[in-house]
């Protein structure tokens, strides 16, 4: 396949999940903000809302819902007040994206020895979501609930620009979901209005490049599998 700059900072993306602690200026991330801005969006709505969360900001939502993931496991009950703001997910998984989902949790968790007994090991896994993979800069990304669902579609163009141009400065992201069920305990930390709905959060940093986490690879299902041409 030949290849160019803008396929190559795009194939050079993938979800990181071990920062190092060196930090990001504000600058670089209104840059990326500021390049991400131009995706398209329907009739140039903008339907995206940021917060970028540093130092304490950072280090105490993660507190928060740290202690909120481990009382969960303790009372299962719990989880019934923290709920997704939308379905990121289907209500009911079927094939091939359970099968996609299955082989992708199993990588992840085979690469890091978690085997499916080991409860505790996969539960701190997990929670390092919640500290934002230690990257330094944490985002979270709202819309306003007017919004329909075409806007979620500009979101993703949105986010995809942010995270490809990161890639044009040495920078790494992992796209973060989440965080999405923790939006009661997110929203009012990072000051966001009722009329704001969570989308995601993500973390950004410079990848730490020894961390065994981040040599996960994943799969395509090639071009021909998902395209029908017709003439
Ligand atoms: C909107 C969105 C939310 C995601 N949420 C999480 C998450 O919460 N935690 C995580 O480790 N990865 C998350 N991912 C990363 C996916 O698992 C990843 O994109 C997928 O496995 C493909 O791998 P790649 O990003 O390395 O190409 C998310 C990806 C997207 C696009």
């Amino acid at each position: 396949m030949s290849q160019n700059i803008v396929d190559e900072a795009i194939l050079s993306r993938r979800s990181i999940r071990a920062f190092t602690a060196q930090p990001v200026t504000k600058e670089v991330v209104a840059e990326l903000l500021a390049v991400a801005s131009r995706a398209p969006s329907g009739t140039n709505t903008q339907p995206w809302k940021v917060y970028v969360l540093q130092g304490a900001s950072r280090t105490e939502l993660a507190d928060k819902v740290c202690a909120v993931h481990d009382a969960t496991r303790q009372d299962p009950t719990l989880a019934a007040k923290y709920q997704e703001e939308y379905d990121y997910y289907p209500q009911k998984w079927v094939s091939p994206y359970i099968d996609r989902r299955r082989e992708n949790g199993w990588s992840l968790y085979g690469l890091l020895g978690i085997g499916k007994a080991d409860k505790d090991k996969m539960h701190a896994q997990h929670q390092r979501n919640y500290r934002f993979f230690d990257a330094p800069v944490g985002l979270m990304f709202t819309m306003d609930r007017v919004m329909g669902r075409g806007s979620l579609v500009d979101f993703g163009m949105f986010l995809q620009n942010f995270m490809v141009a990161a890639r044009g400065r040495g920078l790494d992201t992992c796209p973060q979901a989440a965080w999405n069920g923790f939006a009661k305990i997110i929203m009012p930390h990072i000051g966001a209005t009722p009329d704001e709905m969570l989308v995601c959060g993500m973390a950004l940093g410079y990848a730490d490049q020894s961390a065994l986490v981040n040599t996960l690879t994943t799969p395509r299902v090639p071009v021909e599998q998902f395209t029908n041409w017709l003439d």
